[in-house]
């Protein structure tokens, strides 16, 4: 159905920003930050994320859980009178006055297609896909730009001496927000090559522990086909209800 809406009318309603509910009276304290160069007076408690949405811009990429768990807000600013770009996840970074914000393109991710299947568990893995870790020159840079404060730069090392163990822990709570690839030097793609190796390590490292292939084998054998069906038709309210009743493993 086409839209009754005239062009101008749809580009100011997806401007309208989202944040809502802010009650300014009773803001004690404001900032100023600058996005694309236009000043903009925001509460000063706000992430970056819900201070450009107060400025009346709002995100249709760029953003997801606003949790700190997908990696999808990295951003890059300023602040005023500082040289160094700083780098954050917009919607875990609070907003300081004179900070600077401007849009950049991201950082084209390496991503080679392999089949780990085809690979030998050894650290030959690494430099076949991604050849440019021998060129690390353990700056640190990774490491300090994480906002997950990972130790980057020890799993790069670690994938390099090829003890896969050591690069799975390091890097296990990895967002892939990009932040350290666009800060490496040796243009490194520090959380691709974590997943890779991640990816053997798990394929090649552990055995396959006796519940799951327990299970597995019931899923083959068609012990859950009944119930699964059953679910597929169950109406969305009822599936709701039975989600929050779920049997839940202790904390
Ligand atoms: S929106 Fe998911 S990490 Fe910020």
């Amino acid at each position: 159905m086409k839209s009754e809406m005239s062009i101008m009318e749809r580009i100011a309603e997806a401007a309208k920003s989202v944040t809502k509910g802010v009650d300014t009276g009773s803001v004690e304290h404001w900032v100023t930050i600058y996005v694309m160069g236009k000043g903009y007076r925001v509460p000063a408690d706000l992430t970056i994320l819900t201070a450009m949405e107060y400025a009346g811009y709002r995100f249709v990429r760029g953003v997801g859980c606003r949790q700190g768990f997908c990696g999808a807000c990295s951003t890059v600013y300023r602040k005023e009178g500082d040289y160094k770009l700083q780098t954050g996840m917009a919607c875990q970074t609070r907003v300081e006055d004179g900070m600077y914000l401007v849009q950049i393109p991201f950082a084209p991710a390496e991503k080679p297609a392999y089949n780990i299947a085809d690979e030998t568990f050894d650290a030959a893995v690494f430099l076949r896909f991604y050849p440019e870790v021998a060129r690390c020159v353990s700056c640190n840079t990774c490491t300090k730009s994480c906002p997950q404060d990972l130790e980057v730069m020890d799993y790069v090392q670690a994938a390099i001496k090829g003890d896969f163990e050591s690069l799975a822990e390091g890097s296990f709570d990895c967002i892939q927000c990009g932040l350290c690839a666009i800060r490496c030097p040796a243009e490194i793609v520090q959380y691709n090559v974590a997943q890779l190796g991640r990816r053997m390590f798990g394929r090649y490292g552990h055995s396959v522990p006796e519940h799951l292939s327990g299970r597995l084998e019931e899923i083959q054998a068609g012990k859950f086909d009944e119930e699964m069906d059953q679910l597929t038709r169950t109406p969305t309210e009822q599936l709701e209800v039975l989600y929050a009743g779920r049997e839940r493993e202790a904390d």
